[in-house]
């Protein structure tokens, strides 16, 4: 799907975190579409660390990369001599997704390190290669602020959610001081679709429930979770709204959702339509404070300024992706 005009063949592109589960799909996007263009991927991959929560420090995996023709450089965003690796390209675009994603993560040091310190560097090269950046930012920015979370109210309620609002004061301040630069910042709602499953706990709803109920087992949510609503937008509109951040009409923050919030109990009802199963939903207490109830991104600046125009509904999303959680299911191997 070719979503803007901008034609990125013979264009030199740098993904940050192009393993994981946004980084790879960007590459293969463009290896798909623009067959000449030449993509670098920066990713530390995953190592044997784990944090205190149990998660893997870092969720790249090179199984999200088989068939990638471009180029690879295993590197740490945090460590300078690994990015001066990536001072022999001359990049156009620069799409920035490499963080510690995991939101359950309260080393606030390495949070926001890992996070913050690094987009000054890759904004650094984006003004040396006068590259267009575009980078994550989070839904998380919004804590539990009433929907719909709207970009210049945030109250971000985890290490993760604030080095993400950073990362937007930043690029604000960057825009500024540099206005001939292209910066622009995307919230992601909750994005679901293939290639998430090396995220393991951190995945999608969607795939769990999916496995869940593949392994023979009935869906379990928590309490109350036709009523706990979540924008959940799938990866092709993500990877829309990267392309079309790169001509967009204005610098800023923009949120990467449909507008339309729907339940976790859709969820597990739309894959047991898909898998043709019936099982009675299991509930059980939710031990986690702070958690998103509702959530739904204001998305007017995203469409005016971005085009940006969502059109994945999670029916069509869950029957999109239900042949790759069913092979998953099947390998189940990391
Ligand atoms: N998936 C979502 O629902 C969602 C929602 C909001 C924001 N985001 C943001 O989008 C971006 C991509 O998310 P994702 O879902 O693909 O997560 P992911 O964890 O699959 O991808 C992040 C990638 O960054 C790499 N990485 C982590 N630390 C690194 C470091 N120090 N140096 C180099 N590479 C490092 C990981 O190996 C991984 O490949 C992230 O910035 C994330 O915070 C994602």
């Amino acid at each position: 799907m070719i979503y803007t005009k901008q034609n990125f063949n013979n264009k030199t592109i740098l993904i940050t975190g192009g393993a994981g589960f946004i980084g790879s799909n960007l590459a293969f996007y463009f290896q798909q579409n623009f067959p000449n263009s030449n993509i670098i991927i920066f990713d530390c991959f995953r190592s044997e660390l784990i944090f205190s929560n149990g998660n893997p420090q870092s969720f790249g995996h090179y199984k999200n990369l088989i068939g990638f023709k471009g180029k690879i450089i295993c590197g740490n965003i945090n460590n300078e001599n690994h990015l001066k690796l990536l001072s022999d390209f001359d990049f156009d675009f620069i799409f920035h997704q490499a963080a510690i994603s995991d939101t359950r993560v309260y080393d606030q040091t390495m949070v926001i390190e890992t996070n913050v310190n690094s987009f000054y560097s890759l904004l650094k090269i984006a003004k040396k290669n006068n590259a267009t950046m575009v980078y994550a930012s989070s839904a998380a920015t919004y804590g539990s602020l009433p929907s719909p979370q709207t970009v210049g109210k945030e109250s971000p309620e985890n290490p993760y959610g604030f080095s993400k609002l950073m990362m937007d004061q930043i690029a604000y301040q960057y825009s500024k001081e540099n206005p001939e630069m292209i910066i622009v910042g995307l919230r992601y709602f909750n994005v679901y679709g293939p290639k998430e499953f090396f995220k393991e706990k951190t995945s999608s709803m969607v795939i769990q429930l999916g496995h869940q109920i593949l392994s023979g087992n009935a869906p379990k949510l928590f309490e109350g979770s036709d009523k706990i609503l979540r924008d959940f937008i799938y990866i092709d509109d993500v990877i829309q709204a990267n392309i079309k951040a790169c001509s967009s009409k204005k610098n800023g923050t923009y949120n990467i959702g449909t507008g339309t919030p729907r339940s976790f109990q859709d969820i597990a009802d739309i894959l047991q339509k898909e898998l043709n199963t019936n099982f009675q939903t299991e509930y059980f207490p939710n031990p986690f404070e702070g958690y998103q109830i509702h959530t739904q991104a204001e998305i007017s600046s995203s469409i005016k300024y971005l085009n940006f125009n969502p059109k994945i509904t999670l029916e069509s999303g869950i029957k999109s992706y239900i042949t790759e959680i069913k092979l998953h299911s099947e390998t189940q191997k990391i």
